[in-house]
C-alpha cells in the first residue's frame, strides 16, 4: 500500500498540479525552510472566505514540492476556516506514507507558507 502513496508522491513531484501563479491573488506569501534553504511560494483568490483558486511555486525536495501540490488540491473550495484547522495529521494523511521527523518539516512547508501567509502564524503546524 506504501508504494502507491510513494508513487503519488512522485508523480506530483514530477507533474506538480496548480504550479505557477493566479493573476491578482488575494493572498501572497514565499518562505523557506530555514533548514535546507527549499522555497515554496503560494497564492489563494478567495471569494468572501472561500478559496476559489491557488497556485504554488517553489524549488526543493520531492516531499516538500509534492506536497505543496497535494495541497493545492486539498485546499480548493474549502474555506479560510477549513484550513485554518488543518495540521500536521491532515497533512500525513494527505501524502498517506509515515514520514521521519527529518522530513516532516519537508512536507509541512507549504501549509506552514499558507498559514504564514493568512495569519502570520510562524510556527512549524503543530
Ligand atoms: Fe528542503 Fe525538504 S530538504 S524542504
Amino acid at each position: 500500500m506504501d508504494d502507491l502513496y510513494r508513487e503519488n508522491i512522485i508523480d506530483h513531484y514530477r507533474s506538480p498540479r496548480n504550479k505557477g501563479h493566479i493573476e491578482e491573488p488575494d493572498i501572497h506569501y514565499h518562505d523557506v525552510n530555514p533548514f535546507c534553504g527549499d522555497e515554496i511560494t503560494m497564492e489563494l483568490k478567495l471569494d468572501g472566505d472561500r478559496i476559489v483558486d491557488v497556485a504554488f511555486d517553489g524549488k526543493g525536495c520531492a516531499i516538500s514540492q509534492a506536497s505543496a501540490s497535494m495541497l493545492t488540491e486539498e485546499i480548493m473550495g474549502k474555506t479560510m476556516d477549513e484550513v485554518k484547522a488543518m495540521d500536521k495529521d491532515d497533512i500525513m494523511e494527505m501524502l498517506g506514507i509515515p514520514i521521519g521527523p527529518v522530513r516532516l518539516k519537508c512536507a509541512l512547508l507549504s501549509l506552514k507558507v499558507l498559514k504564514a501567509g493568512a495569519w502570520g502564524l510562524e510556527d512549524w503546524p503543530e
